[in-house]
């Protein structure tokens, strides 16, 4: 899969280096011809010697060899490589990166590389937790860096958090991910709403609900790494976007989301609907903290929120596609064919709060897609990557035999 990829492997100076063996290991057995960079720190973990003879390329680190007075050209290394890879990425390394201090060959040779750069941080958690260390994760990867984010787990120090680099494996499937994504939807524009919305009734206080928006976030990643711009309108939830392509607007109230949803989706050529909008908001929201007062009952009245997904399919024009979901816990299939209809979808995606594994929260789903013609596609349990690309992939599908169909009508 990777045979004649070009890949630099930049090893910084952390411990999680022990773990760059297997990944250079692991490159080189899939076929890809690496060079490894490794800063003076790094070589104070991993030597010269094993990376050498498992690469089959000497190591570079210094910017000259001293006996030979030979340069090591960053540029020409910059221009060879079909990708960047720095794993371990310490904070201090990150922070040269974000910052352009180039007094070491790796991060020289990072600001000559034309392609792609990956990113696996690996740190105590502390380090990791620190604002300065993730803001400049922040500015790399609005350089276009792909952070791949550490796992959680007992770490060198004996302390136990965030800040394990990535698996070796982990970073391979990463890395085969790139160089395997087909581009399909370059040039298109994609707006995915995520996440549920928090509807105020006071300072402290709101009506929510359970999604976590790991469908969405999932989604937007899917329609990124495939080449698509992702305006990401996201409620309150806890989770970070990776690729740089993802232009995330946050919101907290249904009210908001629409607001920046119907913004967006004027520009879209696609629109997703993966939010949990809540139906009816607090009719008045409270300046200050509701008391308990003595009662022992309370009545808050609710008024209807816009449904997004409805409004955006009626304004719908011929070149645009709605995707929707549909979540339920009885009478599924007619409940999500309803939807396709009343909301002037393409598709709806529908998932049953009965199937174990799917749902809210979770990080698989199960799901079966109703299309636009009445194709029924039922799918096995999956992660919500997995199901991101299915999803995608029917999405598409329905787009193509739709300008295949105006085609047809044009004749
Ligand atoms: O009608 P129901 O809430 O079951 O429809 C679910 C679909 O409609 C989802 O795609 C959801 O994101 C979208 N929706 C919306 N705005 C609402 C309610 C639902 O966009 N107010």
């Amino acid at each position: 899969m990777l045979k004649g990829k070009h890949i630099i492997l930049g090893i910084s100076g952390g411990i999680a280096a022990y773990k760059s063996v297997f990944l250079l290991r692991l490159l080189v057995k899939e076929g890809a011809e690496v060079q490894v960079v490794i800063t003076p720190n790094g070589k104070e973990f991993i030597t010269p010697v094993t990376l050498s003879s498992l690469s089959q390329n000497p190591v570079i680190c210094d910017f000259f060899t001293a006996n030979t007075g030979e340069w090591h050209s960053h540029v020409s290394l910059g221009l060879w490589a079909d990708l960047m890879v720095v794993a371990p990425a310490t904070a201090s390394t990150m922070a040269k990166m974000a910052t352009g201090v180039a007094d070491n060959m790796l991060v020289t040779t990072y600001l000559s590389a034309k392609e792609h750069v990956m990113a696996a941080p690996a740190m105590d958690l502390d380090m990791w937790a620190h604002p300065s260390t993730q803001r400049n994760i922040e500015q790399l990867r609005r350089d276009g860096v792909e952070i791949i984010m550490p796992g959680s787990g007992e770490l060198a120090s004996g302390l136990s958090g965030k800040g394990r680099m990535a698996e070796p494996e982990e970073i391979v499937r990463r890395i085969k991910e790139y160089f395997s994504r087909s581009r399909d939807m370059e040039g298109m524009k994609v707006m995915i709403t995520a996440g549920p919305t928090c509807e105020r009734m006071d300072p402290v206080r709101y009506i929510g609900n359970y999604s976590s928006g790991k469908m969405g976030f999932a989604l937007a990643e899917e329609c990124a790494a495939r080449g698509a711009e992702v305006i990401l309108v996201a409620g309150p939830v806890s989770l970070a976007t990776e690729n740089p392509a993802i232009r995330r607007v946050d919101v907290e109230s249904a009210v908001e989301m629409c607001e920046a949803a119907e913004k967006a989706f004027a520009d879209a050529d696609v629109a997703i609907f993966a939010a949990a909008v809540a139906d009816y908001r607090p009719a008045e929201t409270a300046e200050t903290k509701i008391k308990r007062e003595n009662a022992d009952e309370m009545t808050v009245r609710m008024v209807r929120n816009p449904d997004i997904a409805a409004r955006c399919g009626m304004a719908k024009r011929a070149h645009q596609t709605t995707v929707g979901f549909a979540l339920e816990t009885d009478n599924e299939r007619l409940n999500a064919a309803h939807k396709l209809e009343k909301k002037n979808l393409d598709m709806v995606v529908m998932n049953s709060l009965r199937d174990n594994g799917a749902g809210f929260r979770t990080d698989t789903n199960r799901i079966t897609i109703f299309g636009r013609g009445g194709s029924v596609t039922e799918y096995p349990l999956k992660s919500k990557r997995e199901v991101a690309r299915d999803i995608v992939d029917a999405m598409l599908l329905q787009r193509r035999g739709a300008d295949a169909t105006a085609d047809l009508s044009d004749n």
